[in-house]
């Protein structure tokens, strides 16, 4: 079974750790698409904390993890499910039914968020109590 999860993955943190370990729970190997910089900012005004290449091998050496590919804009998920012979595709809840089109192409699975913990969370946090 091959599973394709897409995410950011700025100032990596246990909630990403947790949907990694229940993707590849799913099946043998697990693809994670990791958002460019480029991409984060056109569509959708997110500057990120690491950059790409940073974000890319840390997620990359966590073990759950096979491959990582880069997610450059929002059209790409089909061709990346045909292309990467994607079985099944898992996302967080915070997108729930945003992706049932890809039914026609592979299972699609929403995954509950980690509660109490987000990137934008972290870095309010960080901003007040290091300021
Ligand atoms: N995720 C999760 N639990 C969290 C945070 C994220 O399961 N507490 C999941 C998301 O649902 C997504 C993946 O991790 O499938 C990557 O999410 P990403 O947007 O990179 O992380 P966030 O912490 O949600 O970042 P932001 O606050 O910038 O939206």
């Amino acid at each position: 079974m091959k599973i394709l999860t897409y995410g950011t993955f700025d100032l990596f943190h246990i909630g990403h750790l947790n949907i990694l370990r229940r993707a590849k729970a799913l099946g043998g190997h697990l693809t994670v698409a990791i958002s460019t910089d480029e991409f984060n900012l056109e569509s959708k005004s997110k500057v990120c904390a690491q950059p790409y290449y940073e974000r890319a091998e840390i997620v990359h050496a966590i073990k759950y993890v096979d491959e990582v590919i880069a997610e450059t804009s929002w059209e790409q998920k089909v061709k990346d499910v045909i292309e990467n012979d994607i079985d099944v595709f898992v996302i967080g809840e915070d997108w729930k039914g945003k992706f049932d089109f890809l039914k026609e192409y592979c299972e699609v699975v929403y995954l509950p968020r980690t509660e109490g913990v987000s990137t934008t969370e972290r870095k309010k946090e960080i901003i007040n109590k290091f300021k």
